[in-house]
Formats: structure tokens, C-alpha cells, sequence
């Protein structure tokens, strides 16, 4: 393994705002002590002996940042689509997370999961587990051993689910939730605890109050799931009366950004209030385009949200996203914003290609800081893409390529190198499929 300080020589892109996408051909990435020092067009003298890596031809970007992704859900992502949320949470996914009681079936479940994150263009992942403690441990023991940087979520449910799904009460939710901290306490440098309440549905008041006190406490970040879908949001306004929108029934209780850091995932169906306070509270929305379509959600009004400031960042939602391809989810979102601009408000133009490219990188990035670019000073996360087979007959300019790499999802099929924080993340990336 190669560690901490190398250069990558390859065709190399990045975006270094929302709509500046840097193109080099036959650049040199330099990474010093796990951080980018630059991409020059001529290695400087100061690099000359440090270790090179030749990876001529092939394109070299930021690894893909995951914002919003159900690690029990990988079992039986691609089933269930015929649903929308609250039936498609009944029928499919709660009957399986309610499996993860097993460590067993855990182990098994989480080991398939971690090794195609592994093999995938993702380095950095924002994660859901299951109630259990035990499979949520288990879970990030084997996300640190993968190489990726994530933070994982112990569900809290005390309501409305299956009694096997559903913990005792405020009390034993919280308990269990101190108790997976305690357990977790330093031993896994890249693999964070973050607070995650399943959505408003899932969790009495009380909970909620406990859980905002617990991330205060221990200085935690939060996720969840907001404003996705009609049902769901209706539900939240008759199990929440006082609450003026979604947003204020996490807002209420300390878990909606401002001191907290924050991610929801979804913002479907914000109300102009709820979008003042998200951009307010500094929260993140995590857009998941491919759940939104899978489950009919409907699609987010990323424009609005980008035209304010909102921070952005995709996920792929999996198992409402059927894929773990980080590059399908960045076309999604692409594909969305153009049927949202054509069907819904013409004022929203769609997304460009390189502000889709950015919020997979850099949007989602700076939920862990400066991550995303390669950028001097941004952490040092790469992948490398042989998109050799893919170019044909045709000699495209390297922003083509970048482009129809990500149209055809090359990172099912063309990663060759992975690198997180300046580490290699060694895989066997040649074989997606077969092992
Ligand atoms: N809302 C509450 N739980 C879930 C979930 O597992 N997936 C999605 N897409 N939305 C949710
Ligand atoms: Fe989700």
C-alpha cells in the first residue's frame, strides 16, 4: 500500500465551485500527509521524488460522497417499487430490518453490503442501520476494516411499527442509544456515530426530546428523513398538532441543524417555512432522486433550494434506490431537474451537468469537512476510472468523457483505484459481479 504521500498522473476533474468544473488532461494530483496539495499541468521540483502512480488515460476524480444511504435495505433493494412510502415501509423494509435482531443474518446481510460500498466510487457514506445495537456495531466494525469514512446511524423507533421493530419505550430507546455510544467510544477513527431519529413518525416526543439532549451531550450530528412524500407528511401534522411544519418537530427538539449538524434526507414537500428554516439552521438536504422516483415521491426543487444557499448533497437511498452507484444517482438528479422545469415550474432551469458532478463531491463533501475537491487542502479522497472501453472509436474532450463515464455508469464497471483520506483502498474492482 502506497500511503499518505504520492502522485496520481491521469486525466484528472474536479469541481471547485457549483458550476466550475476543472477538466486536465495528463495532470499530476499531489497528496501530502492524506490532503491534496493541487493538480498542476507540470509536476512541480518539489514533488519530483515523491512515489508516482501512472494512471495515464483513465480519469481520475474526487471520490463520491454517499449522503443518505439504509445498510439493511441492500437485501432486498429492486423489490416493492409499486408502493409508495408508508405501505412500501410496512410491506418491504420493516419485515426486514426487523431481521437484523439476528446477528446472523446481520453478519451476512452487512458483509455483502460493505463489499460492494468497497467496490464502489463512494469513499465517503452517511449510514442508516437498524433499531438493533448489536448489528449496528457489528456494522461499523466492518466499515472501518473497508477503508471508507462514514457515519452510521443506531435507529430510534418507539411508535407506529411493528411491535419487533419498535423499541419498548422512549426510555429503552434512549438507553440503548447511550449504551451503542458507550460501546463504540474510540474504537473506530473513521466510522462516526451520528444521531438518527427514523423520521418523525417513528418517535414520540419524548424521544425526540431525549435524542436532541443525547446529540447536544456527546457533540453529535443528526439525520433523518424529511417532507418525502403527501401520506407521510400528513401523518407528521396529526401526530405533531403544534408543530408549524415538518422541519419544526425536529426543529423543537434540537435536532435540526444550528449548533447540530444536520442532514435530512428527501425535502419533497418543504413549505416555504420549512425551507427558511433549513437554509436558516444551516441543515443539509440529502436528495435522493432515484427513491424519489422508485417510490413516486415526487422531485425536489433543488434549483430553489441552490438558488438560496441550501447545502446539497445526493444520495442514493438505498434500498428506495435501487443502485449503490453514486454516478446513476448524480444522473438522476440531472434527469429530475429536467422534468421538474418542463412539468412543474419553468423559472427552475434544470441541473447542469457540473452542479449535479458537484453535489455528489463537494456538496455532500462538506458534511465532512473539506472533502469533495482537489482543491489544495481538501482531504484526499480519489477514484480512478479506466473508461478505456467506453471512448470507442471516438476521441471525446475529457469533459465528454467525465460526462458519458457518468451516463453509463462506469463506476459498475470501470473502477480501477480507490483512494479515502490518502489511504488505498484495496479491492478486487475489475470483478463487480463475480465473487
Ligand atoms: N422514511 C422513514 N424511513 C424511511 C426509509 O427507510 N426510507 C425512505 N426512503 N424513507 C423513509
Ligand atoms: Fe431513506
Amino acid at each position: 500500500m502506497i500511503n499518505d504521500n504520492f502522485v496520481i498522473k491521469g486525466d484528472i476533474c474536479y469541481s471547485k465551485s457549483l458550476t466550475d468544473l476543472e477538466c486536465i488532461k495528463n495532470g499530476y494530483l499531489v497528496c501530502k500527509d492524506g490532503v491534496s496539495e493541487g493538480v498542476f499541468e507540470k509536476l512541480p521540483a518539489e514533488y519530483i521524488d515523491l512515489a508516482l502512480i501512472d494512471c495515464s488515460g483513465m480519469l481520475v476524480l474526487p471520490g463520491m460522497v454517499d449522503l443518505h444511504i439504509h445498510a439493511p435495505q441492500f437485501t432486498f433493494r429492486g423489490i416493492g417499487m409499486n408502493l409508495e412510502l408508508l405501505d412500501w415501509l410496512k410491506t418491504y423494509t420493516f419485515p426486514e430490518e426487523i431481521k437484523y435482531k439476528d446477528p446472523d443474518y446481520a453478519r451476512v446481510a452487512y458483509r455483502d453490503f460493505v463489499k460492494k460500498m468497497k467496490k464502489s466510487a463512494t469513499t465517503r457514506a452517511v449510514v442508516f442501520s437498524t433499531i438493533h445495537r448489536q448489528s449496528t456495531e457489528m456494522l461499523m466494525e466492518m466499515l472501518e476494516e473497508s477503508g471508507l469514512i462514514t457515519y452510521v446511524g443506531k435507529v430510534n423507533m418507539d411508535r407506529e411499527a411493528p411491535k419487533a421493530l419498535k423499541e419498548n419505550d422512549a426510555e429503552t430507546s434512549l438507553e440503548e442509544t447511550v449504551a451503542w455510544l458507550s460501546d463504540i467510544s474510540g474504537k473506530f477513527p473513521h466510522t462516526k456515530p451520528i444521531i438518527t431519529p427514523r423520521f418523525l413518525i417513528s418517535c414520540t416526543d419524548e424521544l425526540l426530546e431525549g435524542l436532541g439532549k443525547v446529540a447536544r451531550e456527546y457533540d453529535l450530528p443528526v439525520q433523518s428523513h424529511l417532507s418525502e412524500n403527501p401520506e407521510e407528511v400528513k401523518l407528521v401534522h396529526e401526530l405533531f398538532p403544534t408543530a408549524s411544519c415538518y422541519g419544526d418537530g425536529y426543529d423543537m427538539y434540537g435536532l435540526f441543524g444550528k449548533d447540530v449538524k444536520t442532514v435530512m434526507a428527501h425535502c419533497v414537500y418543504s413549505t416555504d417555512e420549512e425551507v427558511d428554516r433549513i437554509l436558516n439552521n444551516g441543515v443539509f438536504v440529502a436528495h435522493c432522486p432515484t427513491s424519489n422516483m422508485n417510490l413516486a415521491s415526487g422531485i425536489a426543487p433543488i434549483r430553489k433550494y441552490l438558488n438560496l444557499g441550501i447545502k446539497v448533497g445526493i444520495g442514493t437511498d438505498i434500498g428506495a434506490g435501487e443502485s449503490e452507484s453514486m454516478f446513476r444517482a448524480l444522473c438522476d438528479a440531472i434527469q429530475v431537474s429536467k422534468l421538474y422545469s418542463r412539468l412543474v415550474d419553468k423559472a427552475y432551469k434544470p441541473l447542469a451537468f457540473e452542479e449535479a458532478f458537484f453535489l455528489a463531491t463537494m456538496g455532500g463533501g462538506e458534511f465532512f469537512g473539506k472533502v469533495g475537491s482537489f482543491e489544495k487542502g481538501y482531504e484526499f479522497d480519489a477514484v480512478v476510472i479506466d473508461d478505456f472501453e467506453l471512448s470507442g472509436l471516438n476521441d471525446f474532450p475529457l469533459r465528454s468523457r467525465l460526462e458519458r463515464a457518468v451516463y453509463l455508469e462506469a463506476d459498475t464497471m470501470y473502477l480501477s483505484k480507490k483512494f479515502v483520506k490518502g489511504r488505498e483502498v484495496k479491492a478486487d474492482y475489475g470483478n463487480q459481479y463475480f465473487d
